[in-house]
């Protein structure tokens, strides 16, 4: 019998991206009765209280949707959203700057719009109005600043106009209690260091898409977060596909690494894992490494929000997350390999 991290169900939350991007499993569009309710269901029946969305994703009424049809009102769920990148339309100096890699899960529905960026008071105000009325609730647990790195790396990026207004506008959503948190989701962990200085006192939780691969810096912010009192969230545990593959990942189909194509260094980083890892699946290490974080660290990371728009495999991760082992071997030739940090507690 595999022994069990005592992680709570509140630990877990849905993640809605696919609920707007699809493709439904086995391609195709997303349908609310098909795809959507049998997942929320299976959620709520998990014990998930917590939904994730963006007002990118164009997810969220679709989640509203699910829940009146199941019967669950929607202040039932914590429902956090994030906001400054959203899908409008492509007219004056609008610029992409959404990863290639993500466009091609777009719908043809969303075509001819563009990854727009709106940093005002009232540009933001309206994302986040427009996604509490879409899940349908009184309240927005969180709102995050959704991507600025892949901004800056894209079109560049100016604090003063681009992110400052927008954290002005949550802070006065969260004082009139319409917010409850100011996050980020981001894929740089740096950036979340350059945030609390920016804008000291105004972070609640850090949102990282995570991996094992990325733990030094994550345990760096897991230190910031314990002494400057915000908390951490892993936005997804796998990386994109990363850690999902079952092949060599040097010689593997292209896949993602953090939601890009993985680049050459990054299959060789990846396979030194999948050799050194042998018949455990880097699935499970990573769902171990998740579940380690949120057992020893259990005042910061608060979430561990993932996503599938198959049920079974929501229930198959959570399963994996509290029980998934790695031979104590493994974890001690991934630390000589210091690609897992010597001070990570892997028991
Ligand atoms: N910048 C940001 O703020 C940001 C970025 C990324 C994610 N997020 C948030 O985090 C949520 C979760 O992201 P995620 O979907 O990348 O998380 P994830 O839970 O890490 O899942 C990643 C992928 O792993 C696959 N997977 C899981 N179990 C598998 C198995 N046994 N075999 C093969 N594949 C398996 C899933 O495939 P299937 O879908 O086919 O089941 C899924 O596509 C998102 O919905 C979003 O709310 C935020």
């Amino acid at each position: 019998m595999p022994t069990s991290r005592d992680i709570s169900a509140d630990k877990f939350v849905f993640g809605c991206h696919r609920f707007g991007f699809g493709p439904a499993p086995g391609g195709g569009q997303v349908d609310v009765e098909r795809h959507v309710m049998p997942l929320v269901k299976t959620a709520w029946e998990q014990g998930i209280r917590a939904f994730d969305s963006a007002t990118l994703y164009r997810a969220t009424l679709q989640l509203g949707r699910a829940l009146d049809a199941l019967g669950i009102h929607p202040n039932e769920i914590r429902f956090q959203t994030k906001c400054l990148r959203y899908l409008g339309l492509a007219v004056g100096d609008a610029k992409e700057h959404q990863p290639e890699a993500l466009l091609q899960g777009i719908p043809a529905r969303y075509h001819g719009l563009t990854d727009r960026w709106d940093g005002s008071y009232k540009g933001v105000e309206q994302q986040v109005c427009r996604e509490r009325i879409e899940y349908g609730g009184d309240l927005l647990h969180g709102v995050a600043l959704h991507d600025p790195p892949d901004m800056e790396k894209q079109v560049g990026l100016n604090w003063a106009t681009d992110i400052h207004p927008a954290v002005e506008f949550l802070k006065t959503a969260k004082q009139s209690g319409f917010v409850g948190r100011i996050g980020l989701g981001i894929k740089e962990p740096e950036f979340v260091h350059r945030f609390i200085a920016e804008e000291p006192g105004a972070l609640d939780y850090a949102g990282l898409t995570f991996c094992p691969s990325i733990l030094r810096p994550l345990l760096k912010i897991i230190a910031a977060g314990e002494a400057q009192g915000f908390e951490v969230t892993l936005m997804g545990i796998n990386y994109g596909q990363a850690f999902t593959l079952t092949e060599d990942p040097l010689t593997a189909p292209p896949f993602l690494y953090n939601y890009e194509v993985a680049t050459q260094a990054e299959r060789e980083l990846m396979s030194r894992y999948f050799r050194i890892c042998g018949s455990t699946p880097l699935l499970h290490l990573s769902a171990a490494v998740a579940g380690l974080l949120v057992t020893h660290f259990p005042k910061v990371m608060t979430q561990i929000v993932t996503s599938t728009m198959t049920p079974s495999r929501l229930v198959e991760t959570m399963k994996l997350v509290r029980e998934a082992q790695v031979p104590a071997p493994v974890w001690a030739e991934l630390k000589a390999a210091e690609l897992i940090p010597r001070e990570f507690p892997t028991t």
